[in-house]
């Protein structure tokens, strides 16, 4: 799982790779390499374990003008170190390449190839593809379109490629299975990425690969070809009217704290122009929405915090519309029964628009003939392709690894949508829904969230040395209780769980000590009394009580060791003040553990393989 770029023209190569790479580090970043063919003809393949400075830094060789190809790694198959690192070179080293995806069929592919005496240097997948590339190429005297095309008839799984070859010094092929890959081209250069962050800025002329399709770029020309036969394809060319920003730290220390902040101003970019004071707009869905009103159900699909997000959307849909709605994981829904038909809405939640197993998902899902809907943060990301139609979140390119920004933009879409649809199905008076929309107070409400930091910075350095954790909240907050404990896991490497507050005593109360924190959830709304004796049974057992709440009482106050008093709103919107304090409860543990908090160990941005 890794990010790919590729340049093809007359210019000097390492910046136009280094930058791509940069932009791509989103996808990986535990190693990275490029290999380019130095002006002399030999080919040059630098790779490096950790991040793409680290790449930086060992590139001396300057002497690349015309063709290369990159990548940024996230370990699947072999350790995250140099060996591993892409690009991969074939036995004569003529061959090189970079790969997106998981080659499932590479250990009898490996027997094969090691039983024709070739040697292999890594544990990868990727290098079994590009020795069978090289063993049709040198062994079976095929061209070198001809051997490509042959090993990739034989693999299974998923690919996104770019081959070099050194025998053809004004070739590149890159061809593409379930892992996108985008080709920008400009005049007589051409950039291949994983997706188009890093082409972008030299050209908006985008021809996206389908599956099972292949770009041979010879010289200054370039054909679109079927993996499957040797056939020209239509080329697709699309003009991507997108801009995207440089994006910088500002006055904060790392990405996540400044998107945490982001949030006083992003949530209300996500509505604007979206919402009038007595209707719902949503112009993205517009073209489906007689479908998406008449639906059965509703499926809402994808990983992560997006996920979490999708658990919220439910509740807030079934709540006021009363359509039923299902949640499912992409990873399960894509090979789960599910119960999808064309009266079916599949909305698919993603912030990168680019995690594989929610594009699976949407794939299913438009096969089945459901309306799949997109609520995704990134304009021209597959999500936004693969969809019917969809809203975009709109919070501004989200850097850190931790998801925050969006998640809260996830929720404002998911609220709004909720109340489109009761709308429509009569479910919810004029007054009530006037009341709703009516937002701009408890939007103000957020900036007043940050006022606790300190309080919640203090909170986390008590709490630093724990080993464990519970978030704990219902209905609503069960969700933000998850997410909670996914900010956590995520950055601090504390192990936490999310579970509803009743549901604890089957379980996890067993781990309860003095030394456990659990974070309880608490607003002042019908599950109140309940979720006060759940603290109870917790305090009882001597484990630490932190408290968010919107209500300031002295029962709260003697039952919590820390409490975190947020302002009271309209209760909907109480899960996104929540959401903000557990977000900077764990942003401030990770900090003062001294961790990199913008890129943790062991995860990615965006997870583009399954
Ligand atoms: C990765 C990220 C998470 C994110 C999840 C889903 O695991 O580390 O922060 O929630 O992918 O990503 P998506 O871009 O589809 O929302």
């Amino acid at each position: 799982m890794c990010g790919i770029v590729a340049y093809k023209g007359h210019r000097n190569c390492h910046s136009i790779l280094l930058n791509g790479l940069k932009r791509l580090e989103y996808r990986g970043y535990d190693s990275a390499g490029l290999a380019c063919l130095r002006n002399d003809g030999q080919l040059s393949i630098t790779k490096r374990r950790g991040k793409v400075k680290e790449l930086e830094e060992a590139l001396t060789d300057k002497n690349c003008d015309g063709i290369g190809i990159a990548h940024t790694r996230w370990a699947t198959h072999g350790r995250p170190n140099q060996v591993n690192a892409h690009p991969h070179a074939d036995q004569s080293r003529k061959i090189v390449l970079v790969h997106n995806g998981i080659i499932e069929n590479y250990l009898p592919i490996k027997k094969f190839l090691i039983s024709k005496k070739i040697k292999f240097k890594s544990e990868t997948d990727t290098e079994v593809l590009v020795q069978l590339i090289g063993y049709f190429y040198n062994q079976g005297k095929m061209d070198f379109e001809k051997a490509v095309r042959a090993a990739l008839q034989r693999v299974d799984g998923a690919y996104g490629i770019v081959i070099m070859n050194t025998d053809y010094p004004d070739m590149m092929i890159a061809a593409r299975k379930g892992s996108p890959l985008a080709l920008g081209i400009k005049d007589n250069e051409f950039f291949i990425a994983s997706d188009i962050s890093p082409i972008i800025k030299h050209t908006q002329q985008i021809l996206y690969l389908k599956d099972s399709e292949m770009a041979v770029i010879n010289g200054n020309k370039y054909t679109i070809k079927s993996v499957l036969k040797d056939i020209t394809m239509p080329k697709n060319i699309e003009q991507i009217d997108y801009k995207i920003d440089d994006y910088d730290k500002g006055k904060f220390k790392y990405f996540m704290h400044k998107e945490i902040h982001e949030q006083v101003d992003t949530i209300a970019n996500t509505v604007k122009g979206r919402v009038k004071s007595d209707a719902v707009l949503l112009h993205g869905l517009s073209e489906y929405w007689d479908e998406i009103e008449s639906a059965d159900k509703i499926y809402i699909t994808a990983c992560g915090t997006s996920w979490h997000a999708g658990l919220i959307g439910k509740l807030l849909i079934e709540k006021f519309s009363n359509t039923p709605v299902f949640v499912e994981y992409a990873s399960e829904f894509r090979y789960n029964h599910t119960l999808v038909d064309n009266k079916t809405v599949v909305i698919a939640i993603s912030q990168s628009g680019e995690t594989a197993d929610t594009l699976a998902a949407i794939k299913k899902a438009n096969d089945y003939g459901a309306v799949t809907v997109g609520i995704c943060n990134v304009p021209g990301s597959s999500v936004g392709r693969e969809t019917d139609c969809g809203v975009y979140t709109r919070c501004g390119h989200e850097v850190g690894v931790a998801s925050t920004k969006a998640f809260t933009a996830q929720i404002g879409i998911l609220y709004f949508l909720a109340l489109k649809l009761a709308s429509a199905k009569g479910e919810i008076s004029k007054t009530s829904l006037k009341r709703h929309l009516d937002y701009s107070d408890a939007m103000k409400k957020v900036k007043t969230v940050f006022r606790q930091e300190k309080l919640i910075e203090k909170i986390a350095k008590k709490y630093k040395k724990a080993t464990d954790f519970l978030y704990l909240g219902r209905g609503m907050n069960f969700p933000v209780a998850l997410e909670g404990a996914l900010k956590l896991k995520e950055i601090s490497y504390i192990h936490a769980e999310g579970y509803p507050a009743a549901e604890m005593k089957h379980g996890p109360i067993a781990l309860v000590d003095k030394n456990m924190p659990s974070v309880f959830i608490v607003p002042k709304d019908k599950t109140y009394e309940k979720i006060i004796s759940n603290i109870q049974e917790i305090k009882s057992r001597k484990g630490k009580i932190i408290i968010v709440t919107d209500s300031k009482n002295k029962v709260l106050k003697e039952l919590a060791n820390d409490l975190i008093i947020v302002p009271r709103t309209n209760h909907y919107l109480f899960v996104v003040l929540a959401t903000i304090v557990l977000q900077l409860l764990a942003y401030h543990i990770a900090v003062s553990k001294k961790l990199n908090v913008d890129q943790p160990r062991n995860l990615a941005k965006s997870v583009t393989v399954e």
